[in-house]
């Protein structure tokens, strides 16, 4: 089983993914860190060096081999990862992948982001929270489209990393 976490930037799916992997007995994988590893650069070095188009190729082909294997993972994606292509089309396709949506909020994403925007090239120019807020608005926006067809969704603002995975745990049994 493959439980793949997709959200927008900061609404937590490296911790919450790893978390969800220890209570499941799963391994955990992250898609930015299986890129870094695979590139040899971090994700900032590879959008300025190589470009972003250059970026999603790279993700979609380390997503693939990631869902391929036969073990048990929790996989904390990209915020982007299921905007590009037809990622999202495959994931729902696979017969041992369940897709779940980390929703936050605007308010609470730009809270978090504005604290740790730097590591994150879209975003790593605005400099006032006001304009990182109204990109975060009409970004999640378009992102909704891809983010909303997951199997299940778990709202992020108002609970602590344990909560979200525990409502997880009970929305995959
Ligand atoms: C991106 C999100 C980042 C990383 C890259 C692009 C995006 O991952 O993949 O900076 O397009 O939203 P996180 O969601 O883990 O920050």
């Amino acid at each position: 089983m493959k439980i793949i976490l997709v959200g927008y930037m900061g609404s937590g799916k490296s911790s919450i993914g790893q978390q969800l992997a220890t209570r499941l007995n799963y391994t955990f994988k992250d898609l930015d860190t299986a890129i870094e590893s695979s590139e040899g650069a971090n994700v900032t070095t590879i959008f300025s060096e190589k470009g972003e188009i250059y970026f999603r190729k790279k993700e979609n082909t380390v997503l693939k081999e990631l869902i391929s294997s036969s073990e048990n993972i929790v996989l904390a994606t990209g915020g982007g990862t299921p905007c590009y292509g037809n990622v999202m089309e495959l994931l729902l396709s696979e017969e041992d992948c369940v897709t779940v949506y980390l929703k936050g909020s605007v308010a609470v994403l730009t809270d978090r982001l504005f604290l740790e925007k730097e590591k994150r090239p879209l975003i790593s120019h605005l400099e006032t929270k006001e304009l990182l807020n109204d990109f975060i608005r009409k970004h999640l926006f378009e992102r909704s489209y891809y983010y909303n067809q997951a199997s299940l969704k778990v709202d992020i603002d108002d609970a602590s990393i344990e909560g979200i995975v525990e409502a997880i745990l009970l929305k995959l049994l």
